[in-house]
């Protein structure tokens, strides 16, 4: 973790934001004393607990086995039939809220589009008739690689309701991201656009899916969809791309859902690890809609006359549970934002929270923090009165960037909850809940309801309050992640039927048996708040994105020039941390200033251009320990400009620190 943190609030004198009476009279949870008595009653009658929760949703056919299995594999809602697509839509139109709108989508040209319930759901229907019209079927996998339009929602809910496994790759990644993530799901179809627009320029999404797919390197695509969005050159195979406007011509918009066992996997969504090769986490129906749905309500406290606004990019999972799923399983409005941040200019955002009267806003700590550098005149010149509750995600937020978000953004009178969760738990699991926690700027606070975290040391037993610790939870909830994809996946007695369930049980379950290893360090307090300092992997939180050292390793020594590799994570004002890259050149080859530019970009053709050192140095030789371990902790020290500390006896090569510390000046 970032030396920089070392520091945390929790032993400091903290100031504190009790929820303002208003809204806690208004709430869904308006007390302390009610969230006490939801957490209690969670844990010590998750029977009761969850079927009142899950009541309210539409089943095929009603759960009664509450759950099934220990840790790693526990199944929920284990009997019960569901569709998540049909609790999203059907549910709301026939409950005659049709009318009510789903997206205002704001593209970054200017150009809108505002999407019924009812809309959406003709949208899906059709689009998922198309589907079928290509020969997909339920567990079939298909790439989304689409840019921020309301198309993506409905292919991804088009897939769920035939019981598709969708597997969204952002669109920042490369055509060599693409490929990998394409191979490793075993994707029968990629659905995309002829681009995207970002800063004002046209992202080549068709172009980069082209790239991936060149030289017949992926042999499971059998189709492309292509949405017509930018109206920007593209290439064609014929036989293989269809245009989403002529996949659509002549199909039904009624499309029955189909009726999935809750087990049934919902979605495919890579994240990076400590190893160089991604992670497919998958994500099951009818558990991860519950808890969604569940946290969506309590956390952002939705009511009907809300326009909430995440301004996530749907291709993290920040976008699948509370822009899509989870938001829209509330029957909520949302604004969907399709471009950057300082496009035409740097109040962009505050430009749309005026537009369209957001009263819930969800962004990450790196966004506040680069507000915070453009200046407060930008929102100071727009009217944000409609905000009634602010939120982060993604990143640890210093205090002085919440004062500023408190203050500047919410004008002083909306809590903010820091949500605190991970690609692999699907929801939020450490949150204030607005109407009844008093907030600490920096802390995530206090678990939700069915979730019980520990600090725990080396050990496994908890550490004292005030003492940093690692992060676990000590019983599975719904939306755990039920395994890391591999070919075979649900297909009793093949090897692959659970996944990759080695690198599952290595990864998050074998230090402490029966209980999931987060990789965050964090701090509990002394009245049971959690501070999460940050990752103790070697995985990075670079703008809230999250990326493997390991990966950006390999990318770099996929370069003719590159013997050897080591990449570290600095602290960076803005973006949290910076990637800072330490390169050993072949024998032959000598570094230059051209050299390091020329890696730089490699990683952005292998990556994406968000994975991109932001420093590279050339060293005669990494410093190992005599075990051959790179020593990171030295690396990381001189990436931040810090004094080298701590016992150097384990160095194989004296010459090499003192080579890199000349390095630094
Ligand atoms: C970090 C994003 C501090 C954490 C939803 C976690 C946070 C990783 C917070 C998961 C927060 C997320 N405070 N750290 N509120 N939220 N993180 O999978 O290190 O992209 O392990 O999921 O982000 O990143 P992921």
């Amino acid at each position: 973790m970032a030396a920089a943190q070392d520091t945390h609030q929790a032993s400091q004198e903290t100031e504190l934001f009790a929820p303002p009476a208003d809204f806690a009279a208004a709430a869904h949870v308006p007390s302390f004393e009610a969230y006490q008595e939801l957490h209690r009653r969670s844990l010590e009658d998750p029977e009761g607990f969850w079927r009142e929760i899950t009541d309210g949703f539409t089943w095929f056919k009603p759960w009664t086995q509450l759950q099934e299995g220990k840790p790693p594999f526990v199944k929920w809602f284990v009997d019960g039939e569901t569709n998540i697509s049909v609790n999203c839509l059907d549910r709301h139109v026939e409950a005659g809220r049709g009318d009510r709108v789903a997206y205002y989508w704001e593209g970054e040209p200017g150009d809108t589009r505002v999407v019924t319930y009812a809309d959406l759901l003709t949208d899906v229907q059709r689009f998922a008739n198309a589907l079928k019209a290509q020969g997909l079927e339920s567990g079939d996998r298909v790439v989304l690689y689409m840019p921020m339009v309301p198309e993506l929602p409905v292919a991804m809910l088009a897939c769920a309701r035939l019981g598709v496994v969708h597997s969204v790759v952002f669109g920042g990644f490369s055509a060599d991201a693409i490929r990998d993530r394409v191979n490793d799901a075993g994707a029968r179809m990629i659905i995309t656009a002829d681009g995207g627009w970002r800063r004002g320029r046209v992202i080549p999404l068709k172009g980069n899916v082209d790239a991936a797919l060149a030289d017949d390197a992926c042999p499971s695509v059998e189709g492309v969809i292509v949405l017509k969005r930018c109206e920007n050159d593209i290439g064609w195979v014929d036989g293989r791309d269809v245009w989403w406007g002529d996949a659509i011509a002549g199909q039904s918009e009624v499309c029955p859902p189909a009726q999935l066992p809750a087990e049934h996997p919902l979605y495919i969504l890579y994240t990076s690890g400590t190893t160089g090769k991604p992670k497919g986490v998958v994500h099951a129906q009818a558990g991860y809609m519950v808890y969604t749905a569940l946290t969506s309500k309590l956390i952002f406290d939705l009511r009907d006359d809300d326009i909430y606004w995440c301004t996530a990019d749907i291709g993290w999972v920040t976008g699948h549970s509370y822009i899509v799923y989870g938001i829209l399983a509330n029957g909520i409005s949302g604004v969907m934002y399709e471009g950057a941040p300082n496009h035409p200019a740097e109040d962009r955002f505050w430009e749309i929270v005026e537009k369209y009267r957001v009263t819930v806003f969800y962004t990450a700590p790196t966004a506040i923090r680069t507000f915070v550098r453009w200046g407060d005149h930008h929102p100071q010149g727009r009217d944000l009165s409609s905000l009634r509750l602010l939120g982060t995600v993604g990143e640890p937020i210093n205090p002085d960037a919440w004062l500023w978000y408190h203050r500047v953004i919410g004008g002083g009178r909306c809590p903010i909850v820091d949500t605190w969760w991970q690609t692999e738990t699907g929801g939020v699991l450490i949150t204030p809940l607005p109407g009844a926690t008093t907030l600490k700027p920096g802390s995530a606070t206090l678990p939700f309801p069915g979730v019980e975290p520990a600090v725990v040391g080396e050990d496994g037993e908890p550490v004292p309050d005030g003492h940093r610790g690692l992060l676990i939870i000590k019983r599975a909830w719904p939306s755990m992640l039920r395994g890391i994809y591999q070919e075979g996946w649900g297909q009793p007695g093949h090897p692959g039927e659970y996944g990759d369930s080695e690198r599952l049980i290595e990864t998050y379950w074998e230090k402490f048996p029966g209980r999931y290893l987060t990789g965050d360090g964090a701090v509990r307090d002394a009245d049971g708040y959690y501070w999460v300092i940050g990752r103790v992997d070697d995985t990075l939180s670079v703008a809230g994105h999250r990326i493997g050292t390991a990966e950006v390793e390999s990318a770099l020594v996929s370069h003719p020039s590159v013997a050897e590799s080591a990449v570290v994570g600095a602290p960076d004002p803005i973006t949290g941390e910076f990637i800072s890259a330490f390169v050993t050149l072949r024998a032959e080859v000598d570094g230059s200033d051209e050299l390091q530019a020329e890696l730089i970009a490699h990683v952005g053709q292998v990556l994406g251009r968000f994975a991109c050192p932001k420093q590279l140095r050339f060293t005669d030789a990494l410093p190992k320990t005599r075990s051959g371990k790179i020593m990171r902790r030295l690396l990381r020290d001189i990436a931040a400009g810090r004094e080298v500390v701590g016992d150097t006896t384990t160095l194989e090569d004296l010459s090499v620190l003192a080579a890199l510390r000349g390095d630094e000046e």
